[in-house]
């Protein structure tokens, strides 16, 4: 039995749908079980429990074999931050899934360091930490931005003449991978026990900046320049939310941080090590999404 804590989220969803279709038992921990609704599977389990109370972690790592965290509290739902979910949650997990002597597969992001900018970075390098320190065997698969998440949020901010809306000038380079290829990774680390202790830095084969996305992804199309939020103001939401806004205000922090620091990726060593990986193209998947839309219009 393998656990994804997260089972819901766009790289969860993906992988449990993998697992399942494959025949391998899975169980999805979910604070609520509605969603969860498009995970219908007999190899599916769901168990309802958050990462922040420990005696719900131990019900849903219990029994397994791989434990797998796909959780994160960058934004979302239920009061949740980085703090409390990628480093709190993560031990919690981590401690639980040892007593269980579970493998455990971290989620974390490329960068990740204790002096990272960015309060997430910071979060999931204590995770790491904590993880590498543990009696556990386990693989960290760190992965750069989720192109399926990140044109998502494109889309929710449309105008009606069909433009997008970058947070910042969004003229940084910046590495995306689709969630899709990183589900795939995740599957191969499981079944290879090459891959214990070991740190993987997972990304897409093109850096390509926001405001790029953007215009390949826009209603208005690509000749149409998207909207954009500039630096000033993110600098003045970062401050001004902090106090009784905390997820938008670092939502702009972190839109700064985008903007400015070195986001480019070279997927040259994870192709390496398991050559059939799948890389999808930007292009490819936001084709495959309007596909996917078409076909749910029909
Ligand atoms: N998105 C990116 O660009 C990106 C890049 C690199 C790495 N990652 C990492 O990849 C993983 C998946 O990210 P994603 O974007 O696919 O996530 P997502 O779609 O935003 O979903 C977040 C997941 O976290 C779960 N979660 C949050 N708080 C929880 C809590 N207190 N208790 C239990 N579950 C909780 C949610 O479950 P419920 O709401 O059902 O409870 C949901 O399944 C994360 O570890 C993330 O840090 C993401």
């Amino acid at each position: 039995m393998i656990l994804v804590a997260g089972g819901t989220g766009h790289l969860g969803s993906c992988l449990v749908q993998r697992l399942a279709a494959g025949g391998t038992p899975v169980r999805v921990l979910t604070r609520v079980r509605a969603r969860a609704t498009h995970l219908h599977s007999p190899a599916i389990e769901i168990v309802e429990g958050d990462v922040r109370v420990a005696s719900d972690v131990q019900r849903a790592v219990d029994g397994t074999q791989v434990v797998v965290s796909a959780v994160h509290g960058f934004a979302g739902p239920g009061g949740v931050s980085p703090a409390s979910i990628d480093r709190e949650g993560n031990r919690t997990l981590i401690d639980a899934a040892v007593r269980a002597h579970a493998t455990i597969i971290l989620m974390s992001v490329v960068g990740a360091a204790s002096d990272h900018p960015l309060e997430l970075f910071r979060m999931k390098d204590a995770a790491e930490r904590h993880l590498r320190a543990s009696a556990a065997p386990w693989t960290i698969v760190r992965s750069t931005a989720f192109l399926e998440t990140w044109i998502d949020l494109m889309v929710q901010t449309t105008d009606r003449s069909g433009r997008v809306l970058v947070f910042g000038r969004g003229d940084n380079p910046i590495n995306f991978v689709s969630v899709r290829d990183v589900a795939r990774l995740i599957e191969r680390v499981i079944a290879d026990p090459g891959a214990r202790m070991e740190t993987l830095d997972m990304g897409g084969p093109v850096n390509m900046t926001m405001t790029s996305l953007a215009s390949a992804v826009q209603r208005a199309g690509p000749d149409v320049a998207p909207r954009h939020v500039p630096p000033s103001a993110l600098r003045a939401m970062s401050l001004v939310f902090r106090p009784f806004w905390a997820e938008r205000a670092r939502q702009a922090a972190a839109a700064l941080v985008l903007d400015t620091i070195d986001m480019r990726f070279d997927p040259a060593a994870i192709r390496a090590r398991y050559p059939d990986l799948p890389l999808t193209s930007p292009s490819d998947v936001i084709a495959g999404i309007a596909r996917e839309k078409d076909q749910a219009g029909a």
